[in-house]
């Protein structure tokens, strides 16, 4: 599962390895540690629902007792165990994210529409009047990030700061490890605050709930909770977009009203979800799965995107799938992702908002020259470039910032947010480990960042 060939065509080989192996099928990760790839519909949703023979522990897998993958593995950063809910099972996984969807739980939907709304209005604004924008650099990849802010009670002043400095460490440069230690220093900050004064937010209801997670435990969660949100609602709102942009047909359908929005959506869910495999599971005891017999410790990576088009689930996969929310894009079982509905909210009224205030986008150059960076994870657009009739930008609103939650009473000072900048020596200095990322071009796989970030 490592080579050209998932590089240049991650879809192509997991169908290859469907017609050859059925739905579940060997592979081999880089180092040539081997591992089974799960590509039927039914068996992924078989290892998701039964936590009791596949565990989400990672101290459980084979390879490592065996002492298989090198300290320097490029699977390390995703695979090593960390205390985050994550790798958790049985009942440190309930407390762990027990506190993060009731946290989530609490929030008005009305509440954070209004929060993406005001937050897609400003990022249009900021190049409506251009007549060009390329939709992934100056609105996708920013919008999920600004609204997480507010979801976390920031400052407004801290936001942009704080998006800056996420996206900088998502992007792997050299200054990604600063940037990281800043957003870690920022949001201690603001559990620290929390702790002292709670209002109406996630860090305060993560600090406040029954599972009586540590400081620390908050800290780390809330920078899962902006990692995990963010990469994938940014290839949501990129999937939809390239849709819209590039099949007219379903433009036209949205436009004329037979499609709504939400369909849309699950639409671009089940044909390119925004990840494509999670890493995975591993078996309790020894097993049998599909066809195959699986050994204790075994690692399953779990190909939801190839899941998704299982010809035994969808023999056509031109066939609506309208109303039908059965594929696999949020996984399912235990560890299924608490934050569907915020990622939906954010990328359906994102989009709403764009398409209505530039009803005539069009895509700019030829829907073949579109670049996409791929892993055997994800793959992502990594432009969206566009043109479209000039507009005005709105007019400023008069009324205070829209809250996604009842205010509360006492709204304390906040300790002042850090000023961000990478390149400063506190955050700069060897007071932080050595990157696990690439160098200042490179651009590092999303979830390999991700984890390696995850794990300091
Ligand atoms: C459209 C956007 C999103 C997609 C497609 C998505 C997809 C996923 C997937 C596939 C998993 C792995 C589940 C497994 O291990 O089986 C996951 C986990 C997770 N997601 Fe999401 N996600 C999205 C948005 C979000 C948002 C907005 C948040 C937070 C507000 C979030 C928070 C999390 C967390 C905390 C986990 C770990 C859950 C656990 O292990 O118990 N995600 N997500």
């Amino acid at each position: 599962m490592y080579g050209a060939e998932v590089e240049a065509d991650a879809r192509g080989f997991y169908e290859r390895m469907r017609r050859e192996h059925g739905p579940v099928a060997p592979v081999l990760l880089p180092g040539d540690i081997p591992a089974w790839l799960v590509t039927g519909h039914s068996e992924i949703l078989e290892v998701v629902r039964t936590p009791s023979k596949y565990s989400r522990d990672s101290r459980r897998w084979n390879a490592f007792q065996q002492g298989l993958v090198a300290p320097d593995s490029p699977l390390m950063p995703m695979l090593a165990w960390q205390p985050l809910c994550v790798f958790a099972d049985g009942g440190d996984h309930q407390r762990l994210r027990g506190a993060v969807t009731r946290g989530l739980d609490r929030f008005d939907r009305r509440g954070v529409r209004r929060y993406v709304t005001r937050y897609a209005d400003q990022l249009v604004d900021g190049f409506c009047q251009k007549g060009e924008a390329d939709l992934i650099g100056q609105f996708s990849e920013h919008l999920p990030m600004l609204v997480m802010t507010q979801l976390f009670g920031m400052p407004d002043e801290a936001g942009p700061q704080l998006v800056n400095a996420l996206r900088d460490l998502m992007k792997g440069t050299e200054t990604a490890l600063a940037s990281n230690a800043y957003v870690v220093e920022v949001l201690s900050k603001l559990v620290a605050d929390r702790r002292r004064t709670p209002r109406q937010d996630l860090p305060s209801w993560l600090l406040l709930d029954e599972a009586e997670l540590t400081d620390e435990e908050v800290v780390e969660h809330l920078r899962l909770i902006l990692v995990a949100a963010n990469e994938t609602t940014v290839n949501l709102i990129a999937n939809v977009l390239r849709v819209v942009l590039t099949d007219p047909a379903f433009r036209r359908s949205l436009a004329g009203g037979q499609l709504q929005l939400p369909d849309a959506l699950e639409m671009v869910l089940w044909d390119d979800p925004p990840l494509a495999v999670v890493p995975g599971r591993w078996a309790v005891n020894p097993t049998r799965l599909g066809e195959v017999d699986i050994h204790e410790g075994d690692l399953l990576m779990l190909a939801l995107g190839a899941g998704n088009v299982d010809p035994r689930v969808r023999p056509d996969v031109t066939a609506s799938v309208a109303g039908n929310r059965a594929h696999l894009a949020f996984s399912g079982g235990p560890h299924e992702c608490p934050g569907a509905d915020v990622g939906r909210a954010i990328a359906e009224t994102g989009i709403d908002v764009l398409l209505a205030r530039l009803p005539d986008l069009q895509l700019s150059v030829p829907e073949g020259e579109l670049r996409w960076t791929s892993s055997w994870l994800a793959r992502h657009l990594a432009e969206l470039p566009v043109d479209f009739t000039p507009v005005l930008p709105k007019p400023a609103p008069a009324a205070a910032t829209p809250s996604a939650y009842p205010q509360s009473p006492q709204q304390a000072p906040a300790t002042p947010y850090p000023a961000y900048d990478p390149a400063s020596a506190p955050f700069s200095s060897g007071a932080v480990s050595a990157p696990a990322v690439g160098g200042p071009t490179r651009r590092v796989p999303w979830w390999r960042r991700l984890l390696s970030l995850l794990q300091r």
